[in-house]
């Protein structure tokens, strides 16, 4: 196979890895000094989930690390099923034992007996808790303790293993439409399990807010904050021009420079420009990508991400919203008073989107009063395509 030039989307390792070193060691110390708890907060495309990643790959000797994709989870019972599911894979991997993920997904289907037998075959913590399952399928116990006997066996392998287990809880937010239900019993469980660090990742921060800061919540202040930024631009300059070389292709500093004006250092998006160029450069038989590559390939992207922007735009806004996000996207930021004087309306009548947007990471406040769209190419994509500004 050849080798790959950019990669985009799904979880990326080097050398397609690139700028996070900072954030890498911190949370490694953290986990492997079983000191907190983490949680990674950024907006969509940041590379939360590319995070967890090389945070496994950095860990994964000294630990058994869990990744739990949130967004799979659609019930209480999906929560146990995911749960352990992870993490008696992330064993079989690390002790390279082959049989028990096999062994013990009998729990979820087929008969009782068959399963029984599959994890009397496994034998400690792990059997224990296929045998809860399976009375959870005679309904002998309920979802809420499926749950609690989910925190339990985390705790009770990794005793049973001597060995810390990570759990990397990802697009954390999606729990909360369980009602805390699962918040609550997590708490309990954190206070109790030394051996056992959580990491979440989420793309909302007043989940952060009402899950960590508030005062009655449940996990109040039993994380340490970590905010993904973009991209440095030297990281990304230094990555496209090498990944580039790699094919002897160039390309001069003010098309670098394009780059990182337009992407403002989000990773899925530098990389999918970074391939485009590629693309271009190869079909033109070019050997160096100059301002007018980075323009042309800018705006065959903004088309590619059209239907994506547009559904994006149409659903996740309230009407108010969107007109918001419409005279934002002409500016980088804009004072809410310059804002509110645009749409002629008071100030006061948008505190509640101007708080949405910012909660659901649409929106930056990078001072007090001053709001920009976070996501560089969507703001791009409203001001050409909502606002029909043609510059
Ligand atoms: N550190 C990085 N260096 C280079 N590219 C990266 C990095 N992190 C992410 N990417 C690029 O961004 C893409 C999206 O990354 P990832 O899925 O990790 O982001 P995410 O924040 O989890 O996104 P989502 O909100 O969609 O879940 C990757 O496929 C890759 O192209
Ligand atoms: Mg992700």
């Amino acid at each position: 196979m050849t080798e790959q030039i950019f990669i985009v989307g799904g979880e990326v390792e080097p050398p397609y890895f690139i700028g996070r070193d900072e954030e890498v060691n911190m949370i490694k110390l953290d986990l492997l000094s079983s000191a907190q708890n983490n949680v990674i907060i950024g907006p969509r495309r940041i590379g939360k989930t590319s995070l967890l990643r090389n945070l496994k790959n950095n860990v994964q000797e000294k630990v058994i690390f869990a990744y739990v994709n949130c967004r799979k989870i659609t019930s209480l019972a999906d929560f146990f099923r995911q749960t352990t599911g992870s993490l008696i894979t992330a064993y079989e991997e690390k002790h390279k034992i082959k049989g028990i993920v096999k062994k013990f997904s009998d729990v979820f289907k087929g008969k009782i007996t068959a399963a029984t037998r599959s994890i009397s075959e496994i034998g400690g913590s792990i059997e224990y808790i296929g045998n809860v399952y399976l009375r959870f399928r005679e309904n002998e116990i309920d979802e809420k303790e499926l749950i609690s006997e989910t925190f339990e066996f985390i705790e009770n392998l990794s005793k049973e293993l001597n060995e810390p287990i990570i759990i990397a809880l990802d697009e954390f937010q999606e729990l909360s439409k369980f009602n805390g239900n699962i918040f609550n019993m997590l708490k309990s469980h954190m206070d109790s399990q030394p051996n056992v660090r959580y990491i979440f990742s989420g793309s909302s921060v007043s989940l952060l807010h009402d899950v960590f800061l508030k005062p009655d919540s449940p996990l109040y202040l039993m994380a340490a904050r970590i905010q993904l930024e973009p991209i440095k631009k030297k990281d990304v300059d230094d990555y496209i021009s090498s990944r580039l070389k790699t094919q002897n292709i160039t390309i001069s500093e003010p098309a670098l420079d394009l780059i990182y004006e337009y992407t403002a250092g989000y990773p899925f998006y530098f990389q999918k420009i970074g391939f485009l160029l590629y693309q271009i450069a190869v079909i033109g038989k070019k050997k160096h990508i100059g301002i007018d590559d980075v323009e042309n390939v800018f705006s065959s992207m903004l088309d590619e991400f059209d239907s994506e922007f547009e559904s994006r735009y149409s659903t996740k806004f309230s009407r108010q919203q969107q007109h918001i996000l419409k005279y934002l996207s002409q500016y980088k930021t804009r004072r809410l008073t310059e804002i509110s004087d645009d749409m002629q309306t008071p100030a006061s009548s948008l505190t509640t989107s101007m708080r949405d947007l910012y909660n659901t990471m649409a929106v930056d406040k990078p001072k007090e009063g001053t709001y920009g769209i976070m996501d560089n190419v969507f703001r791009l994509w409203i001001k050409k395509n909502i606002l029909g500004d043609i510059n």
